[in-house]
């Protein structure tokens, strides 16, 4: 199947062939990964395609995945209207 269109982060709209680019332009941590590419930024926080860039990177660097996967995951977000954090909605 074409890279171009296997979807590795459905979040940010990122194709294994945006992560290979990223490995290829010298990333081999999921941290580089995350920050060139937004890969693991969007609102599952990564929950979906961290596991598959883990994968990929093992692959391509040789390492297991153990030593690639441990790397800070925040809780998912999810948005909210400004109302409902001052508490205008409560009244
Ligand atoms: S699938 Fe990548 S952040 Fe949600």
């Amino acid at each position: 199947m074409d890279e171009e269109k296997i979807i590795i982060c459905r979040c940010e709209d990122l194709t294994l062939k945006d992560i290979r680019e990223a490995i290829s332009q010298g990333c081999t941590t999921l941290e580089e990964i995350k920050r060139v590419t937004r890969c693991g930024m969007g609102p599952c926080q990564g929950r979906t395609c961290l596991p598959l860039v883990a994968a990929e990177l093992s692959r391509a660097t040789g390492r297991g995945i153990e030593e690639i996967l441990p790397c800070t995951v925040r809780p998912p977000l999810m948005p909210l209207k400004m109302g409902t954090i001052a508490g205008a909605e409560d009244g």
